[in-house]
């Protein structure tokens, strides 16, 4: 099984990970906390864009499965020599890898490495395409507070243009039921967004009736020679940022990370009790443990020791 985008999962494939989920985030509060279930696997990481979370949850996630893991990052790979992501992949190929778990900075490059290798693929970001496996934690952290996402109002706000996790959680949590609305300046949408049949509004107020406010971070390292889509940073965090006492009590806050204190929301927002962040990381190692075995799950034997 590959995982390129979250359009790949139907709802019972979605539900079923959360199930295995369950039974990871356990394993997490053990002592020993590793098992035996992908042992005699190999796990590479090919990540050629920086990441903290994704790449440490799926390292992590693989060793606790007892997986062999590599990881490849671009600044010290052949990559920057001119290497090219089809000989990355193929080269890779010869030590006979069960998945390969890829960040890129182009659209589509996962789905191009099915082609080049026999493991299966998981998309762990491609530029401003997809991040399904963050699409995937946010649903499961999501679960884990609210029990049922049927009828749930999430906001995803801000930089909606440049943004991979907003694409995949828009599609994602529609399939699980959540209503789902867009935030932001119109200079932050996409081309098309009228084709994306959902609401769109450029306006704070659009947040006072929702239970969940999904902040995104400015990237404004894909405008690079660009025409800036904000006048600046500054002015942005005056208009959109938010601070504790624009949200309300039974709100929560959600953010893929990495967050910017003092642009897309103040420090103190960042660490008050509403704040699902650090939740969402938790919820993340289990949901790639998840993953991982489910890529695998047709070849292996027995259910996860959980
Ligand atoms: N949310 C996310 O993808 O974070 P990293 O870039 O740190 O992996």
């Amino acid at each position: 099984m590959h995982l390129i985008s979250i359009d790949d999962l139907s709802v019972s494939d979605i539900e079923n990970l959360f199930r295995l989920s369950d039974g990871f985030l356990e394993i997490a509060s053990r002592s020993i906390k590793k098992v035996p279930t992908l042992r005699g696997r190999t796990v590479i990481n090919v990540f050629m864009e920086p990441s903290t979370r994704t790449q440490s949850s799926f390292e992590l996630a693989a060793k606790r499965l007892s997986a062999d893991v590599i990881n490849i990052k671009e600044s010290s790979s052949s990559v920057s020599k001119g290497e090219s992501l089809k000989d990355t992949i193929m080269t890779l190929e010869s030590y006979r890898p069960d998945i390969i778990v890829m960040r890129h900075p182009r659209v589509g490059a996962s789905r191009m490495a099915t082609r080049y290798t026999n493991a299966s693929v998981v998309n762990a970001g491609d530029g401003t395409g997809e991040h399904p496996t963050q699409c995937l934690l946010d649903l499961y952290s999501l679960r884990r507070v609210y029990g049922d996402l049927t009828g749930l109002r999430v906001a995803i706000v801000g930089d909606i243009l440049r943004s991979r996790v907003a694409r995949s959680d828009l599609f994602g949590f529609r399939k699980m039921g959540i209503e789902v609305r867009l935030v932001g300046p119109p200079t932050l949408m996409p081309p098309g967004i009228e084709y994306w049949d959902v609401p769109v509004y450029d306006d704070l107020e659009a947040l006072a009736d929702v239970d969940v406010i999904y902040l995104l971070r400015m990237q404004l390292e894909r405008a690079k020679g660009k025409v800036p889509p904000v006048p600046s940073l500054r002015e942005y965090s005056r208009v959109w940022g938010l601070s504790p006492y624009r949200v309300k009590a039974d709100q929560r806050i959600m953010h893929p990370g990495p967050i910017n204190r003092g642009v897309e929301l103040s420090a103190e927002l960042a660490d008050d009790e509403r704040s699902l962040i650090l939740h969402q990381v938790e919820s993340g190692l289990a949901v790639r443990m998840a993953i991982l075995y489910q890529c695998l799950a047709g070849s292996l034997s027995e259910e996860p020791a959980a």
